[in-house]
């Protein structure tokens, strides 16, 4: 499974940093090719020269040292590994990934790679439970970052508790988990809408919605983490970019129809999540509008359907619509799914806690024109993006049958 894949380890002080030499050792004996790059504080725990004997190649400390090969290092370095492992992954890594600090050589290849990054934590357990600590995680974990451990048990401190590097083998277990996993869309190409579309009113003001991009961003997520080349058309939200996905910013309706349709005749799969405006100001102000104390019209035109435009189009894709209702959800989403030509659709009520605008986690049913739906419950966003992606692969097998 790992034969010949390129495999960085970050090691960084801890007292577990010993224990990377055995991670490193047994990659090498699985095939892999493997970089190591250690922090300051790593190297007073074990010495360079023995990862380098081990791993067969140099090692990378320091950030403006004489280069090994004549390159951008840690540039080159970020784009040529399949993977990146911290082990031991210390408090102070975490929190310079989560907050983008690139201050050594280390971090900075971490911030600058695309591959999957794993991180084995390790630390005294007060430090690990600390909330600092623990956002620190979750925000790497929002990140797509895999978290592997840590275990429980004696610590070098002389006190029990979690915070333990997992075990090199565990480490290569889940390494090799995520070379084995399936990627059933591999070869596939989807797009996916995201987003609250925004309709300029003057150049202060704007008619807008409650979509975060939360959902569609965690369809993209899914979508890649099955194989699929995905782009990601997204109106605008804060969020970062999940790993691997193209972006392309629109704000309004309009923008995001051109973008939609430039792509759609290469996709083989597209998901519109955005909450689209179906009208904007027929007239932009060029100027910000003053109030008289009067009363105020605006005046609106449709904006295209982009979701309906494509399901009159359609040939082979699949199409998957979302439809965010207040009452009457099925009803209303049935009616959708038949008039956007959809090949499925995910509806949602926005009205419930934990689904909809915003929220982390939602509620949805998936119908289909066969008739058939599934309810599912609550979950986190990308989860249901995953449940998504499952019933997509479903509809291709069928398709080729
Ligand atoms: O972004 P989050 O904060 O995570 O919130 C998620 C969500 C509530 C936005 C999402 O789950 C959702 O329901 N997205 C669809 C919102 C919506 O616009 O629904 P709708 O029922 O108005 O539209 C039905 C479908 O037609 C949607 O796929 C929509 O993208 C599409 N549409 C609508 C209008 C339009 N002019 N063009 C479209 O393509």
């Amino acid at each position: 499974m790992l034969k010949d894949k390129k495999i960085l380890v970050g090691i960084t002080g801890g007292i577990a940093a010993y224990k990377a030499a055995d991670l490193v050792s047994r990659l090498c004996k699985q095939g892999a090719i493997v970089y190591v790059a250690m922090t300051k504080g790593a190297t007073e725990f074990i010495a360079p020269l023995t990862l380098r004997t081990l791993s067969g190649n140099p090692v990378y400390i320091e950030m403006f040292e004489e280069p090994k090969v004549w390159n951008v290092e840690h540039i080159s370095l970020a784009e040529n590994v399949d993977l990146a492992v911290v082990a031991p992954a210390t408090a102070n890594i975490l929190a310079k990934m989560a907050a983008g600090i690139a201050d050594d050589f280390l971090s900075t290849v971490l911030l600058a790679t695309k591959a999957p990054i794993f991180v084995a934590p390790a630390m005294n357990h007060n430090m690990y439970h600390n909330p600092a600590t623990q956002e620190n995680l979750q925000v790497l974990k929002e990140r797509s970052v895999e978290i592997i451990g840590p275990g429980t048990g004696f610590q070098a401190c002389g006190t029990p508790g979690d915070g333990r590097m997992s075990e090199p083998q565990e480490i290569i277990e889940a390494l090799e988990r995520y070379f084995a996993q399936e990627k059933p869309l591999q070869g596939k190409r989807a797009l996916v809408t995201a987003g609250g579309t925004q309709e300029p009113l003057d150049p202060v003001r704007y008619l807008g919605n409650r979509s975060s991009g939360k959902m569609g961003f965690a369809v993209a997520q899914a979508l890649v983490e099955a194989g699929a080349e995905t782009i990601l058309v997204t109106a605008p939200t804060t969020l970062p970019t999940p790993k691997g996905v193209k972006r392309i910013d629109v704000t309004t309706a309009m923008e995001m129809y051109e973008e939609v349709m430039a792509h759609q005749s290469n996709m083989d799969v597209i998901v519109k999540a955005a909450a689209v405006a179906d009208y904007r100001p027929k007239v932009f102000a060029e100027q910000k509008m003053k109030k008289d104390g009067s009363e105020l019209q605006i005046q609106l035109v449709p904006n295209p359907d982009i979701l309906a435009e494509l399901g009159k189009i359609k040939k082979k894709q699949i199409l998957v619509g979302f439809a965010a209702e207040t009452e009457n959800l099925i009803k209303h989403a049935e009616g959708k799914m038949q008039r956007k030509n959809v090949d499925m659709l995910v509806a949602n009520d926005v009205t419930k806690p934990g689904a909809g605008f915003g929220s982390p986690t939602n509620i949805v049913t998936f119908l289909f024109p066969d008739g058939h739906k599934i309810d599912l419950p609550q979950m986190s966003k990308l989860d249901v993006g995953r449940k998504l992606v499952e019933k997509i692969v479903e509809i291709l097998e069928k398709r080729s049958e």
